[in-house]
């Protein structure tokens, strides 16, 4: 199957660590540890590199990462040397489509991070994401903000494409590829249709996106995940972030006549 996002996979790897990701992967831990219980069954769709799945499972989680790129797999099982024992063998890698994610088995906790921005179209992935979860089971998205993609121009001072990107769907990203954006009301219902309810809505990436993609974390990091934090559940704020990081819930199927 064809990976659109191979042609950004060295960009990508080179700006691991760097500011933009620290923010994005800082917000992103301390979202989801406040839905994901441990000791929690983990699909990670589109792992990457690992950055989240490694850490699921330090935390004691079983983790499985399912990924198109040989390249970023095999960066995560160089990071999976590093480890303890217990942490490596609660890591299972998994080289193919997202969208053969149900028959993987059943999860608590499906992630897919930046991901969906990256498919023409996302129903057959949203099917096997929702079909490896298990009943009462969590699915995170994040994703690249529909409803504002006007503000990575303004603050990069790209005037002419602020006006274009008012009306716009997609948008040229960092890594210089054609990318997806959406909106929580569209994954809403394409969720809801597929028996999910949201639970939480997150921006990611308020006041860090116009930055320079090999900007160093700096001496304060810490100061400015804490702020992005403070605003990262909170309007207006999460509505004009980035990136979007929604949480769903697999409702449980309610059964009569028992
Ligand atoms: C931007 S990286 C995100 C990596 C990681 N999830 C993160 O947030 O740090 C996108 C990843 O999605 C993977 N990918 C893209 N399309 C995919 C598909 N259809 N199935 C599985 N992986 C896919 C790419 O190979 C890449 O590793």
């Amino acid at each position: 199957m064809e990976n659109r996002f191979e042609a950004g996979t060295d960009q990508w790897a080179r700006q691991l660590g760097r500011l933009r990701d620290a923010v994005r992967q800082a917000l992103v831990a301390t979202q989801l540890d406040t839905v994901v219980r441990p000791p929690s069954a983990v699909l990670d769709v589109g792992c990457g590199q690992g950055t989240q799945a490694l850490r699921l499972a330090r935390l004691g989680h079983t983790v499985t990462g399912l990924d198109l790129s040989p390249e970023l797999l095999d960066r995560f099982r160089g990071a999976l040397q590093d480890e303890p024992d217990e942490v490596r063998r609660r890591v299972t890698l998994v080289e193919g489509a997202g969208e053969t994610a149900a028959s993987l088995g059943e999860f608590d906790v499906v992630l897919c991070h930046g991901v969906l921005m990256y498919l023409d179209d996302d129903d057959a992935m949203l099917d096997a994401l929702v079909g490896a979860l298990a009943p009462g089971g969590r699915l995170s998205l994040l994703v690249r903000n529909g409803l504002a993609l006007a503000m990575r121009p303004g603050l990069l001072g790209d005037w002419a494409a602020v006006g274009p990107a008012l009306s716009a769907s997609g948008y040229t990203n960092r890594l210089g590829l054609p990318a997806r954006a959406h909106t929580p009301q569209q994954l809403d219902e394409a969720c809801g249709a597929r028996g999910l309810r949201r639970t939480h809505w997150w921006g990611v990436r308020v006041f860090s996106d116009h930055l320079p993609g090999d900007a160093p974390p700096g001496d304060d990091i810490d100061e400015r995940v804490a702020a992005e934090l403070a605003v990262s559940g909170v309007d207006p704020y999460r509505q004009v972030a980035a990136l979007t990081h929604l949480v769903y819930e697999r409702v449980y199927e309610r059964v009569y006549g028992l």
